[in-house]
């Protein structure tokens, strides 16, 4: 099967294709009852990540259902800390916990050596997936983005006011860039074992971007600059591997982030108007978003509406339908299998669905 046959790479090679592809961020996952079904094989969802027949039934599970048009490989951003030597564990309903890093001492103590030998379950996990999966539909291997993971392992948690880390850049920026250059290089080994093991893109989730929001040097040092070697290096090692990055919250230095960093593809947030930079971003990189995941949550006419209206300020364009976020865990099944209805129709060979 090649490219030309895989709407999905085709879309992100910059192709304007018969209906724009779609898949999901957050695809597999609790919303899924035979995903909750055989995560309680594995009470600790690290443990969970790292059994490949596990991992690989969980990349499937969405493909089966919805038949969308590329299969992420089901992990976590936070196994990077974790191999690197910071351990994390999933606490019900809290999210992530680790033991907040705070100096450089800390960083010299992380081990990049021998990281995709610790990493090696995941990597089994994609060949596994990437065994099972229909040949026309790509496997998308992931990594968090460097400034992303460390807000994790500074705060020992995500969001928040992520003053210590704030703090740490400012006070001490040389050994806040050692551990940016860490993760980066653990990042490009990462994402080169997946696409060994089978990954035909990746996608860098920068969930944490919009931190920076104001702090154009902060957002360029930390933000930009490490995706951009990340970028370069992967490209020198797969040339034809798109990757595609999503810097949630980086609003109107989104366009400037997506020049810079050299991606093939951009995920955009629901809070950026397509409309408003479509233009900007036309022959750069390719729109990957950006329905709202709270109205998937919600359904109803809003929901298909505003669907419909995505395609249409995209139509004519090369462009990958996805959401704004990921799936959250209360989405109807059915409200998803609507918007891959809507998706589908578009390019108009199975006629209108549902019009009222
Ligand atoms: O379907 C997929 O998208 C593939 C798998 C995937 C997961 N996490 C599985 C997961 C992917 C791509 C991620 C990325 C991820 N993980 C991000 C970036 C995207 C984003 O949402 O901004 C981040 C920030 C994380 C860190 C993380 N992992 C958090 C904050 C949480 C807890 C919040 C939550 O949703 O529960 C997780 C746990 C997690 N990762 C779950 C899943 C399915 C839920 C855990 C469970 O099943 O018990």
């Amino acid at each position: 099967m090649n490219v030309r046959e895989k709407r999905f790479l085709k879309a992100l090679a910059g192709e304007v294709t018969d209906r724009p592809p779609f898949w999901f961020m957050r695809q597999a996952g609790r919303y899924l009852p035979e995903y909750r079904k055989l995560r309680r094989r594995k009470p600790n969802f690290l443990d969970f990540c790292y059994s490949p027949r596990l991992a690989a039934e969980a990349t499937v599970q969405p493909i089966r259902r919805f038949h969308p048009d590329a299969a992420i490989l089901f992990s976590d951003i936070l196994v990077i800390p974790d191999a690197l030597g910071q351990p994390v564990r999933f606490v019900e309903k809290k999210g992530p916990l680790l033991e907040p890093l705070a100096d450089g001492k800390a960083v010299s103590k992380l081990s990049l050596m021998g990281i995709t030998a610790r990493l090696a379950p995941v990597y089994e996990a994609a060949e596994r997936a990437r065994g099972v999966l229909p040949p026309d539909v790509p496997l998308i291997g992931f990594a968090g983005a460097p400034w992303t993971l460390a807000v994790y392992m500074a705060e020992g948690r995500g969001g928040g006011e992520c003053a210590r880390i704030k703090d740490w850049a400012a006070r001490d920026a040389k050994s806040f860039a050692a551990l940016i250059n860490v993760l980066s290089e653990a990042v490009v080994q990462h994402l080169s074992a997946q696409i060994k093991s089978g990954a035909e893109a990746v996608q860098i989730f920068d969930s944490w971007a919009g931190l920076l929001d104001g702090d154009d040097e902060g957002f360029d040092a930390w933000c930009v600059q490490p995706v951009q070697r990340i970028v370069e290096n992967l490209k020198a090692r797969h040339p034809d591997t798109p990757v595609i990055s999503f810097p949630r919250g980086a609003g109107d230095k989104t366009a400037h982030y997506a020049e810079k960093t050299g991606v093939a593809g951009i995920s955009l947030g629901a809070e950026i108007a397509l409309e408003s930079i479509r233009d900007e971003l036309a022959g750069k990189a390719v729109i990957q978003g950006n329905l709202d995941n709270k109205l998937l949550l919600r359904g109803g006419p809003e929901m298909d509406a505003e669907t419909r209206r995505i395609l249409e300020v995209m139509r004519g364009r090369p462009f990958i339908f996805n959401l704004g976020h990921g799936v959250l865990p209360k989405t109807p099944i059915e409200h998803v299998a609507r918007v891959c209805e809507l998706v589908r129709v578009s390019g108009g060979g199975a006629g209108e669905v549902g019009a009222a």
